[in-house]
């Protein structure tokens, strides 16, 4: 079992609703506050981690079950573990 700090998911039912501008917003506004803050986009994008990595300052990553197999989520998730993470999701 890996063990995952704090961190928030942003969900959506469908593409374009706004996940990522939600997300990317928070990022940006955690990093301005001194928080030490990452992200990890659930499906296969390297779109979304950009604009992840520009708000934050740390390399945006993906987590998806579906490309990676469910074991390997949890050790995926915890990489970037030393802060809160902010995933963003489609539900
Ligand atoms: N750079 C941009 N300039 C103008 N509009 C944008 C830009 N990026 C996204 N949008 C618009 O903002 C809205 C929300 O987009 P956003 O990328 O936040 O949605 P999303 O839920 O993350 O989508 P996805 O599931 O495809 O990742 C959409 O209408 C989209 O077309
Ligand atoms: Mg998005």
């Amino acid at each position: 079992m890996t063990a995952l700090g704090p961190r928030v998911v942003i969900a959506g039912v469908s593409s374009g609703v706004g996940k990522t501008t939600v997300a990317t917003g928070l990022l940006a506004a955690l990093a301005a506050r001194g928080t030490s803050v990452a992200a990890a986009k659930v499906g296969p994008d390297f779109i979304d981690p950009g604009y992840h990595a520009l708000a934050c300052g740390r390399p945006g990553r993906n987590v998806d079950p579906w490309l990676c197999g469910p074991a390997a989520v949890g050790p995926l998730a915890a990489v970037p573990a030393g802060g809160p993470t902010c995933s963003s999701s489609r539900a």
